[in-house]
């Protein structure tokens, strides 16, 4: 079954919440392609919107947590969520909170990824692409996915799941390596090639320079990465 994002009532979002784009759907896709979401326990890490946390219930989930540290994308989860009749507890605070109420079947997160260039560039990337927090994850794009990866193994029940997505950008390999480190099976289950948005557009010549993207390139590749507990 293929959820779209136009069937939650979350493409809309007030300024300063994470609009769901390219990245939310590849996620929610492979939820969905995975069906893992039916009866299980579920956390959304970094939920601004809503909206994969809203699929999952919508898809079965036994009950869905979510996290995020902007109080007006809690505000418009929790909202939503009400308005689609499902059931999801979202909570404000880091991801990093969700141990707290784990061992969860199923971990899905779509947290910041974007390599942050050393200098300013806020003004030129339009309000429109949600605020700052949502992309910006230090010089090498890893500032939560590595912490993610470390707790991973308390955040997964015996044999669960976790759903990540991240950019060719901030190194996909380490967090495939990471994970495997942990004894758990990985692999990309899901890759997209989406153009440059505002963000992407904005740092690209910085992230050439860096080594972070290849030269020439106005598209980055998107992927899901899947690790099951052992
Ligand atoms: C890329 S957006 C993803 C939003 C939504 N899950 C989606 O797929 O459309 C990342 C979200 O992570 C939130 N965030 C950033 N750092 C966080 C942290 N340490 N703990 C929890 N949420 C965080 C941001 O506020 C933002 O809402």
């Amino acid at each position: 079954m293929t959820i779209a994002l136009t069937d939650f009532g979350v493409p809309e979002v007030p300024p300063g919440i994470y609009p769901p784009q390219q990245d939310s759907q590849l996620l929610i896709d492979a939820m969905s392609q995975a069906g893992l979401a039916s009866g299980a326990r579920v956390a959304d890490l970094c939920t601004g919107s809503g909206v994969v946390a809203i699929a999952a219930a919508g898809a079965g989930a036994a009950e869905v947590s979510a996290f995020d540290i902007c109080p007006r994308a809690v505000r418009h989860a929790r909202n939503t969520a009400l308005a689609d009749g499902v059931s999801v507890q979202v909570h404000r605070g880091s991801w990093a909170r969700a141990v707290e109420f784990g061992p969860f079947d199923l971990v899905v997160a779509n947290p910041p990824y974007v390599p942050q260039a050393p200098a300013d560039d806020s003004a030129s990337i339009p309000a429109t692409a949600g605020p700052p927090q949502a992309w910006n994850a230090g010089a090498d794009g890893r500032m939560v996915l590595d912490p993610l990866c470390a707790a991973a193994p308390l955040l997964l029940d015996e044999g669960g799941t976790l759903l990540v997505v991240q950019s060719e950008c901030s190194n996909v390999k380490k967090t495939l390596s990471a994970l495997r480190g942990h004894g758990m099976r990985v692999e990309v289950v899901a890759q997209q090639f989406v153009p440059f948005g505002p963000v992407m557009s904005a740092r690209s010549q910085w992230l050439t320079g860096a080594g972070l993207l290849p030269p020439g390139r106005r598209e980055e590749r998107l992927v899901v990465i899947r690790a099951d507990a052992p």
